[in-house]
């Protein structure tokens, strides 16, 4: 008899699945995702394999490499590698990810991460009053788990920044908010782009 062992991120996916299956308290069921993401992050041949990651690129909106969609319950693995020039520390928009679970696991590079709070009562079109509540450093082996609506920001701190990014649903065909705090502008714009690709350890790259 053969026996195969599955790859590191075959066995993540069995395990959020397990989740899905087992916890029908979604906020339960993501906190409980924390420990799994941080198994994948350790595993040696993810990392290697991260390495070959093409870079994405920024255009218009953020690009995220595609790894996986569940078929049954929707949610996404997506990968990004972020190529930045430590002295500028760019920083992304003030923004939310909308009705969007996220979980986000640094595999190299350090970012910081701004968290703020929405103030006013949103009674305003085009007008929303943010406070800074808050920043954090994630590096490798980190996980930050953004829930949806969380107002906040990534800030690069290192060249580069590679991480694996598990969602609730495919993003970029929904609008999410965007804040200004210095002139109280909001508005709303498309998530990243997705770029399917073959994640070492699985078949085949996703269609979409
Ligand atoms: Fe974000």
């Amino acid at each position: 008899m053969v026996t195969t062992t599955d790859s590191a991120v075959k066995q993540f996916i069995s395990q959020i699945r397990n989740l899905y299956e087992q916890e029908p308290n979604v906020d339960k069921r993501w906190e409980k995702m924390i420990p799994v993401m941080r198994e994948l992050l350790a595993d040696a041949d993810a990392r290697k394999d991260s390495a070959a990651w093409p870079e994405t690129v920024y255009t218009d909106r953020a690009e995220n490499l595609l790894f996986y969609e569940d078929p049954d319950y929707g949610f996404v693995l997506n990968g990004f590698i972020k190529i930045s020039n430590p002295d500028v520390k760019p920083k992304s928009l003030i923004h939310d990810h909308a009705q969007n679970w996220t979980l986000y696991g640094v595999l190299d590079g350090t970012d910081a991460i701004e968290r703020y709070e929405r103030v006013d009562d949103g009674s305003k079109p085009d007008y929303a009053e943010v406070k800074f509540t808050g920043r954090f450093q994630v590096g490798p082996g980190d996980v930050d788990l953004v829930q949806p609506w969380l107002i906040h920001a990534e800030v690069g701190e290192t060249k580069r920044t590679t991480a694996f990014i598990l969602r609730a649903e495919r993003p970029g065909s929904f609008l999410q908010g965007r804040y200004n705090p210095e002139t109280n502008e909001y508005w709303q714009g498309y998530g990243p782009r997705m770029t399917p690709y073959k994640l070492g350890g699985m078949d085949s790259a996703p269609t979409i």
